[in-house]
């Protein structure tokens, strides 16, 4: 009796976290945008790299990256990561931590800015993107902005200088279904395409730091796939050799 109680407990349990484990995509209202990120583009990830330190570092850790696999990842070479990556650490083989504490930023912001090594599995590469393109003026607001797929985010819009300055409209469209989207009020220093592409690439950045074995997986699931077509077309040519006389 007592094995078939702890036994129910523990499915409920896993149930319970199967649900709650389930990526947060589409949490809000809101339709997510295609993030559209390539994780096998170099570039774009080292772009992403110098991103996340220069602009999210200030908050958030990414605690399971290591500066010295980010250099034989990303095709730097170790000065290349000390001289623009390594700002908060003293030696490459270090993880990406950053100096504040969790209990400061929580009285700061209301809520800790997460780790980020595993954002992208958690929540998708959409989400992060249309997170990131989705602040809005809000004036009552502690930060003066919110979003529209975190609602009532404590994340304050620390990329409007580049974005601009966005305001929600709501409106009902022809089937009276409510619609929200977004009016730039001020421009920002980049242009909406380089805002997307500077977003894109942090988001690889971040899909890539989740999961950094996915780039040698894709490179040698082609290698795989190469070898299976040659290896069918052989079997193919023996067979065709070894039937040849009795058909
Ligand atoms: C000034 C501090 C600060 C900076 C800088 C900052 N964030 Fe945040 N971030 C926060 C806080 C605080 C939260 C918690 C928000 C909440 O849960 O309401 C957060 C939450 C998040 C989340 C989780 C959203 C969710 O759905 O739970 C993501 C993703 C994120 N930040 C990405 C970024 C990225 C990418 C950058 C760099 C472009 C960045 N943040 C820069 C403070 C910051």
């Amino acid at each position: 009796m007592l094995m078939r109680a702890s036994a129910r407990t523990y499915i409920a349990v896993l149930a319970v976290s199967l649900v709650v484990g389930l990526p947060a995509h589409g949490a809000g209202e809101f339709p997510l945008q295609h993030a559209g990120n390539d994780v096998s583009n170099i570039a774009s990830l080292q772009r992403g790299a110098r991103n996340f330190v220069n602009f999210c570092m200030g908050c958030h850790s990414a605690q399971y990256v290591r500066y010295n696999r980010l250099a034989e990842d990303l095709g730097l070479s170790e000065d290349q990561v000390i001289d623009n990556l390594m700002f908060a650490a003293e030696k490459p083989q270090e993880t990406m931590t950053i100096a504040m504490p969790e209990q400061d930023a929580q009285g700061w912001f209301g809520q800790a800015p997460p780790d980020l090594s595993l954002i992208a599995r958690s929540r998708g590469p959409d989400y992060l993107y249309t997170f990131l393109k989705t602040f809005y003026l809000e004036p009552g607001s502690p930060t003066g902005v919110n979003n529209l797929v975190l609602a009532n985010a404590s994340m304050p819009h620390v990329l409007w200088e580049l974005q601009g300055e966005q305001r929600l409209i709501e409106e009902t469209d022809d089937e009276g279904h409510r619609v929200q989207r977004l009016e730039m009020v001020r421009p920002g220093r980049l242009s909406p395409d380089e805002y997307d592409q500077f977003v894109r690439d942090i988001v690889n950045f971040l899909d890539y730091v989740g999961e950094p074995m996915q780039r040698e997986r894709i490179r040698l699931g082609g290698w795989v796939i190469a070898f299976l077509l040659v290896f069918g077309l052989f079997s193919y040519l023996l067979k065709e050799e070894i039937w040849k006389d009795i058909k």
